[in-house]
């Protein structure tokens, strides 16, 4: 073997080329300061893979959805023939359509679960304020994406739910609210030209405001550094060297986690996409898969589910006006979260009992409102939707008021953690 080729020399040229590249790119510096030495801290549980888990989410989203591009038409007159194109005849169309349709499902699966933690751990709270302001920014982005999304298969719920959801802003008054449906539609009625920006928007400028987004929530984590299961700041506890003592180096630590939990991930998501890609009609509808019909209205419109505790409150208020200040309302207020939420406690560990209750038949109720929007309207119903949005806009000043002398349990100086020595050995 030549001197050349030696191991020893190909470690030596790629130090070299990182070397050159370092030179003129950050690249080591990216990699030390996001992924081999930022310092996660060491008690991170089963709600914390939930972000890495969105991240695969978005990536699933954005490379299926490049393919559906390639033979989707989006023309009011062929849009729906074009998916079942791609159902039947495109080479592996049925998986990649099925793999973006359940992969919105997921999205918003994974993204209640990951800020239901940040709920449970006051994840929201100073210094993270802007990590969840982000955090509500990609959750009203994903709405829309989803949103805009639907009306492409060109179904008879394409069509009528994006009629509805569009018409509600006809309720903004002094003849606003006619002006902007129209200008929404581009046309008096849902047409093809609302289906050609939808598509504008859902493949290329919604996704650009995620990815952005996705970029500012994960700066400002690193920035002021993850919560986590205790609620306790790791950074307030360094050694000699400045680093923290209950933090661990995200890799390979937690890059090695995260692959187990994307892997377990994968494996159930495949099991929806190969067996259940529907699920039963909730995540595709059956009224989609009849052509959009605009002479003829479905008997029942309901949104998808990740939509429906919204819908639900929309539906519980008789004004139209109201319904969707309520609607606007509910998602608003989320954003105030870290400003409402006074206590000084962070984790669901040590906090009071009461707020342990009220987040449980607050989470509880979001599950209610969710039933509820998918039913018809009956009088049972409605009333039920009205005290769920009584109790969903409740859980806000109680909380307000309530957390400003909470007395809870008292706070460990570091963070608990209890490691998995062998048998016998303390760990
Ligand atoms: C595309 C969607 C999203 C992606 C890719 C994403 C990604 C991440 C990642 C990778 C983390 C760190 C790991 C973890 O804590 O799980 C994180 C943390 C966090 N995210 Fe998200 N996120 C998304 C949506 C959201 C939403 C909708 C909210 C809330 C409204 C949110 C709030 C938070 C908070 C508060 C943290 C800090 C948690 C802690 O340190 O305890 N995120 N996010």
């Amino acid at each position: 073997m030549s001197a050349n080729v030696s191991p020893d020399n190909a470690v030596g040229k790629k130090n070299g080329l990182l070397a050159w590249v370092d030179e003129r790119f950050p690249l080591s510096k990216l990699l030390e300061e996001h992924v081999t030495q930022y310092y996660a801290p060491k008690n991170f549980n089963l709600w914390y893979v939930f972000g890495v888990l969105a991240m695969v989410t978005l990536v699933i989203q954005i490379v299926t959805g490049i393919f559906l591009t390639m033979n989707y038409k989006p023309d009011g007159a062929k849009a729906f023939a074009s998916v079942e194109y791609i159902m039947r005849d495109v080479n592996f169309g049925w998986l990649i359509r099925y793999m973006h349709s359940t992969g919105a499902s997921a999205f918003f699966v994974v993204v209640y679960l990951h800020m239901f933690r940040a709920l449970m751990y006051g994840s929201y709270k100073k210094p993270r304020e802007l990590l969840w302001v982000f955090g509500m920014l990609i959750y009203v982005a994903l709405m829309a994406e989803a949103f805009m999304g639907y009306l492409l298969p060109w179904g008879q719920m394409s069509y009528w739910g994006a009629q509805v959801i569009i018409s509600l802003f006809g309720a903004i008054p002094f003849g606003i609210g006619d002006a902007v449906t129209l200008w929404l539609k581009g046309d008096y009625i849902v047409s093809d030209a609302t289906l050609n920006r939808f598509f504008a928007l859902h493949v290329i400028a919604v996704p650009l405001v995620l990815i952005g987004l996705v970029a500012g929530h994960i700066m400002a984590l690193h920035e002021v550094g993850s919560n986590n299961p205790d609620g306790i700041e790791i950074k307030k506890n360094k050694n000699s060297a400045g680093i923290p003592k209950d933090g661990i180096p995200f890799h390979p630590y937690y890059t090695v986690k995260d692959l187990v939990a994307i892997v377990i991930f994968l494996i159930v998501f495949f099991a929806v996409v190969f067996f259940a890609p529907e699920m039963g009609g909730y995540f595709l509808e059956h009224a989609n898969f009849i052509p959009a019909d605009p002479l003829k209205t479905p008997e029942h419109i309901a949104p998808v589910w990740y939509f429906t505790p919204f819908y639900a409150i929309l539906r519980a208020v008789p004004d139209k006006l109201g319904g969707v200040m309520a609607m606007g309302g509910a998602i608003v207020v989320l954003f105030l979260l870290p400003w409402l939420d006074r206590s000084p406690i962070r984790s669901i560990r040590y906090r009071a009992n009461w707020y342990k209750i009220m987040l449980f038949v607050f989470a509880a109720n979001f599950l209610m409102l969710g039933y509820l929007g998918i039913k018809p309207a009956t009088d049972l119903y409605t009333l039920m939707s009205r005290i769920g949005t009584l109790i969903y806009f409740g859980y806000f000043p109680l909380l307000f008021i309530l957390s400003k002398n909470e007395v809870g349990k008292p706070l460990p100086d570091r963070v608990t953690y209890h490691g998995h020595g062998r048998a016998g050995e303390a760990s």
